[in-house]
């Protein structure tokens, strides 16, 4: 099955051409051979009524209005258990940070689904992985908790660098995009549990700035080997 998280309107115009492009989940019923199952989730009514108006009235497509943290642990996941044979592709795109850990936590443990991951790198520059954090709001920092799982996330964006002088003072540096994606790759493996997570690309806009890190998690082979391929492709362009 297919499930997407932030699934979104369903298409979008892009602004220098006025085109329209399908956006994911589209994409995903537009997939031969199809999925058998696909659960579309957005928290904004209006881009599910957009979705479903495009998508027509199918058995095969479920859609939900609301917050995914809840509906994918409490309707979508428990339809893809492991000892019914069920697998899943689950795609998670939020604009930033907007997802808690215990989805993809969730998702490691119950070793059926495969995930791509938008790892929301520029939201995370802009409101909680200030250079000097002091100032950073407390729902920013709560946020950046929920989204790694807990507050080591801190260590990881923050390293000390001792200054010259008398006193012994210790500074602190903050790591770079590639060091703090790297980190989240290890919890992935690490505390998620996916047997598999290749180096992720990074998604950069027109000024090269990495707006986020595209990972996938797996725990197969097969399809990590798969992955790897198109990333090595996609990732030199
Ligand atoms: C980057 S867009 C997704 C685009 C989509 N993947 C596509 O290709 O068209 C992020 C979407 O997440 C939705 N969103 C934000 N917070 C959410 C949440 N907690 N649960 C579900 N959807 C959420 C937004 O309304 C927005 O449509």
């Amino acid at each position: 099955m297919y499930i997407d998280g932030f699934s979104g309107p369903g298409v979008h115009m892009v602004k220098k051409t006025g085109e329209f492009v399908l956006g994911s989940p589209l994409n995903a019923l537009g997939i031969v051979p199809p999925f058998r199952e696909h659960y579309l989730i957005d928290l904004d009514g209006d881009k599910v009524e957009n979705l479903r108006a495009l998508v027509g009235s199918r058995s095969d497509v479920h859609l939900f209005t609301g917050d995914c943290n809840k509906i994918l642990l409490e309707r979508v996941f428990p339809n893809v258990r492991w000892d019914q044979y069920r697998r899943g592709l689950c795609l998670l795109d939020p604009y930033g940070l907007h997802l808690d850990w215990e989805v993809l936590a969730t998702a490691g443990r119950m070793r059926t689904m495969d995930v791509f991951l938008n790892f929301p790198t520029m939201d995370m520059n802009r409101n909680a992985l200030w250079r000097s954090p002091g100032g950073v709001a407390t729902e920013d920092l709560a946020r950046m908790t929920a989204f790694w799982g807990d507050e080591s996330w801190q260590a990881q964006a923050y390293r000390p660098v001792p200054q010259l002088g008398l006193f012994g003072d210790v500074d602190t540096e903050k790591a770079s995009n590639d060091e703090i994606a790297e980190a989240f790759r290890k919890r992935l493996r690490d505390v998620a549990g996916f047997a598999y997570v290749p180096k992720p690309i990074p998604m950069r806009n027109s000024t090269r700035a990495v707006v986020y890190y595209l990972f996938f998690a797996s725990h197969k082979s097969v399809a990590t080997k798969i992955i790897e391929h198109i990333f090595e492709r996609y990732g030199r362009m």
